[in-house]
């Protein structure tokens, strides 16, 4: 069994991670903290203090699910703990903070939560890839947006709206979307990203200067795939607003509404020769968080590899910082 302990108890946490930890059956919840004593209204147990959580008996591992600024404080103490971590993307709000949280945990079990590598319609995706029933991957296009106007909150849990605050989200629609895409993209490529540009604007949402509504990323691998991706803030919740297309010369995959948090949408496979379009069956039934749960839970107890080093990420994160161009 893992003892998981949570940190951070807004949305991403009551929605799908405290869930996720009950549809363990190999996992049990430890404890809950948040620095806000109103975010711990209904859970069980929980920690005013991060230290008393840390020191919990039964603790295996901690789950970071605070804003992107507070995520290293949080890895770091965690690490000094000596305790595996699983802490939500982006890394952080910057570049700098990013490497030094990720030096902290050198050493010990540590992951990024990209919970999308865990869709079941992804992992079919880079079955199909890895086996060759697309021939030669020449693109993967993604778009993955909604609408955030400057004063959302998080369902729950949500004070203010602390994604448009650069200094703690570090950006805008760009650094709060585009890292599931560019993880997603080496995860069905077996691949990553190497070279990439991005434009962003404010087309829309009234945020602070500086802060983007929208942007449209241009990458490469280093066998020369390329990656077409767009996200927004600003697209009406109603519209298509989450595709993924790998584009092959041999049949050209389709997912529909699989990109998020939640399980289902769909796949599709369309045949280069003679276009006909047939679904492709995955899991429906079990979503990306409970999966990911799981994984790093198995890790944990050393049942298996965790294949996903935060070095790996941290490029990642380096790349997509840098990566806009003025
Ligand atoms: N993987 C995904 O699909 C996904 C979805 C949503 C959010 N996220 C990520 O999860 C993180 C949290 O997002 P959210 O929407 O749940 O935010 P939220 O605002 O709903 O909740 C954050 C919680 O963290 C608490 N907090 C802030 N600083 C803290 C600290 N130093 N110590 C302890 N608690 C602290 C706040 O009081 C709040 O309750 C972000 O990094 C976000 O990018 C990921």
């Amino acid at each position: 069994m893992t003892g998981w302990g949570v940190v951070g108890a807004g949305w991403v946490a009551r929605d799908h991670v405290l869930p996720a930890v009950a549809a363990d059956p190999a996992a049990h919840l430890v404890g809950v903290h948040d620095r806000d004593p109103a975010a711990l209204d209904g859970l069980a147990p929980v920690y005013a203090d991060l230290d008393d959580l840390l020191a919990a008996p039964g603790l295996d591992a901690v789950y970071v699910a605070t804003p992107n600024h507070a995520h290293a404080p949080v890895v770091e103490r965690v690490a000094a703990a000596g305790l595996p971590v699983l802490c939500e993307k982006p890394l952080a709000h910057d570049v700098p903070t990013a490497k030094e949280m990720v030096a902290a945990t050198e050493g010990l079990l540590a992951g990024t939560a990209f919970d999308q590598r865990f869709h079941p319609a992804h992992e079919v995706i880079a079955q199909r890839v890895a086996a060759g029933d697309l021939g030669v991957v020449t693109t993967v296009r993604i778009v993955y947006g909604c609408w955030l106007p400057p004063d959302w909150r998080t369902p729950v849990g949500g004070r203010d709206n602390w994604r448009v605050d650069p200094a703690r989200a570090g950006g805008g629609a760009m650094i709060d979307l585009a890292p599931h895409g560019l993880d997603l993209t080496g995860c069905v490529l077996g691949e990553d990203v190497v070279d990439l540009v991005a434009l962003t604007a404010t087309r829309v949402h009234a945020y602070a200067p500086g802060v983007d509504d929208t942007a449209v990323l241009a990458g490469r691998t280093a066998s020369g795939t390329l990656l077409s991706h767009h996200v927004s803030f600003s697209t009406a919740d109603p519209l298509p607003r989450r595709r993924l297309e790998v584009v092959g010369t041999r049949a050209q995959l389709v997912a529909e509404d699989t990109l998020g948090q939640d399980p289902g949408g769909t796949l599709t496979r369309i045949d280069a020769t003679t276009g006909a379009a047939a679904p492709v069956a995955f899991d429906t039934g079990t979503g990306p968080f409970t999966r990911q749960l799981a994984a790093f839970g198995a890790a944990v107890r050393g049942e298996a590899p965790w294949p996903y080093p935060l070095h790996r990420d941290l490029a990642l994160h380096t790349l997509l910082m840098e990566a806009a161009c003025p």
